[in-house]
């Protein structure tokens, strides 16, 4: 099917209609924040399904029945997606929930509270990796085409949420003081456990050495890609083609190396340094 006939368009950014409407977005406009909320904020494709499983025994005392029992969409629901009114009102304070939307779109009451935002980052390279694979396996998503012809959609921003540079620097930009911790998906890969204490530090929450252990266990790659409550398993076939491709695909950084040549590679990095040329982004994986 062709991009239209998938995706809508909000604020100029095509989103998958398989997950979004007008109605939930106009619900996500009018949701009502409160100060304990907590929200983990991606571009698609860079952690957010890791997020999902991270944040609620972080934020219940290291509890992990809810990881273990309730689908991800529902226990850490996006905020603009249509299980949003289904589900926001059930979750235990302090909420938590996920969201893909770029700074400046966020709801009104967002900006007048002090919930907090984790916004995760990944290496654009892997990000597009990802995407490209999710979007053979998913009957919701357009076709990507080849591998080249799919970077020039994401170069172009003529993706889901827009482009990446723009999602990154908008909330690199944010002005949020306190209320924002940055980090990166290659950083959870080298010291989960130590991104999880910032991640602890910055809630105001502690957790015992044990808890903090079995939290760190469990959402392992490992582990997160055998619980069902997380790896898209319960989704059936025709929407989500496992033959394909797996959700929780590799879980690593550097797959790119496999996907791009040399010469696709020297055209996005030039592209997307040329874009962050004016803010002061330093990535972890420049080299
Ligand atoms: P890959 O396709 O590179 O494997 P999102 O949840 O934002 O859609 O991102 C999905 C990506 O995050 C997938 O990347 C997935 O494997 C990865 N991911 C999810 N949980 C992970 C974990 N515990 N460790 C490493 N990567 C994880």
């Amino acid at each position: 099917m062709a991009d239209a006939e998938l995706s809508l368009l909000y604020h100029g950014l095509l989103l998958p209609k398989a997950t979004h409407s007008q109605e939930s977005l106009d619900y996500m406009q009018k949701l009502t924040f409160k100060d304990d909320d907590v929200v983990g904020v991606t571009y698609p494709k860079s952690g957010t399904t890791w997020i999902q499983e991270i944040l609620p025994p972080l934020l219940h005392g290291g509890d992990l029945t809810e990881v273990k029992t309730i689908p991800n969409w529902d226990r850490v629901p996006w905020m603009e997606e249509t299980r949003a009114p289904l589900v926001m009102d059930k979750i235990p304070s302090p909420r938590a929930m996920v969201s893909h939307m770029p700074y400046q779109l966020m709801p009104p009451s967002f900006f007048t509270s002090k919930a907090k935002v984790i916004y995760v980052a990944r290496n654009p390279k892997d990000v597009l990796v990802s995407s490209f694979h999710f979007h053979k396996m998913a009957s919701f998503l357009d076709e990507p085409g080849t591998f080249e012809e799919f970077t020039d959609k994401f170069l172009a921003g003529k993706v889901l949420f827009g482009k990446w540079t723009d999602h990154v620097k908008s909330w690199r930009n944010a002005d949020l003081g306190e209320r924002i911790l940055h980090v990166t998906y290659e950083e959870m890969i080298l010291d989960l456990r130590g991104v999880l204490k910032r991640m602890l530090n910055f809630l105001g929450r502690q957790l015992t050495t044990e808890a903090l252990d079995s939290v760190v266990n469990h959402c392992s790659f490992k582990n997160m890609k055998t619980n069902n409550m997380s790896n898209y398993s319960l989704v059936p076939e025709e929407i989500m083609d496992f033959k394909k491709s797996s959700f929780l695909r590799k879980g690593i950084s550097g797959d790119w190396k496999n996907h791009f040549s040399p010469e696709l590679d020297e055209k996005f990095t030039a592209t997307i340094q040329e874009e962050l040329k004016d803010s002061n982004i330093k990535f972890l994986w420049d080299d």
